[in-house]
């Protein structure tokens, strides 16, 4: 077991690419909650699963927030700190190497995934971002990318996530220097079957 998270590992197989995933859940969710997904959008990908150690009325999540959509900065900075120092860790005890680590995160894991990078960017290769938010981060506090490749999947009529938020995470993640492709689905705030494809084609052109 790790100190901090409980999670779980799977290896790669030999079928599968060249990168390993950290799945990042939602709100409520935990360390088993993306492990289909992860299997679907990269099968065979080594599969890292934490699960946040934030509970909010009994719901795993992985920062503390004052309420739906106000995110508590300062515990974000923590905990981000505390994940980046876990994937290290876990990279070593699994025999991860160099193999490079891409995030998976929806919603508050999406939005954990966000500020881990920005703010330690040496965490991740890269990132899918499902249904993020703007983070409560400045500019002069986001780490430099290394021109990361990220996903931002946005919901149309997502009702968690305010108008606007989309294009202002990823306008702050290119100025960090990442290169991010924003892409808009029709739906709302939940994941849906279409989106699956459209993350598996990313990723596949990445290895
Ligand atoms: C958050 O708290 O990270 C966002 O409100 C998304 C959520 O978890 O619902």
């Amino acid at each position: 077991a790790d100190e901090v998270f409980d999670y779980r590992f799977l290896p790669a197989r030999p079928e599968g690419p060249g990168f390993a995933l950290v799945l990042l859940h939602g709100t409520g969710g935990d360390e088993h909650s993306l492990v289909p997904i992860g299997e679907a959008v990269a099968p065979g990908a080594a599969l890292l699963s934490p699960r946040g150690q934030v509970l909010e009325q009994g719901q795993p999540r992985f920062f503390r927030r004052f309420a739906e959509g106000v995110l508590d900065a300062d515990d974000l900075r923590r905990r981000a700190g505390e994940l980046a120092a876990f994937v290290t860790r876990a990279a070593v005890r699994h025999g991860l190497g160099e193999t490079p680590r891409i995030a998976l995160g929806y919603s508050n894991g999406a939005n954990i995934a966000a500020a881990t990078l920005l703010l330690h960017p040496a965490a991740f290769a890269g990132a899918v971002l499902l249904r993020p938010m703007q983070l409560p981060l400045g500019q002069d506090e986001a780490g430099r990318l290394a021109g990361q490749p990220l996903l931002i999947l946005a919901g149309r009529r997502d009702a968690i996530v305010p108008a606007g938020h989309p294009e202002a995470l990823r306008d702050f993640l290119v100025r960090a220097g990442a290169e991010v492709e924003l892409r808009w689905l029709p739906g709302g705030h939940g994941l849906a079957e279409e989106e699956l494809a459209i993350v598996a084609d990313w990723l596949r052109a990445l290895s």
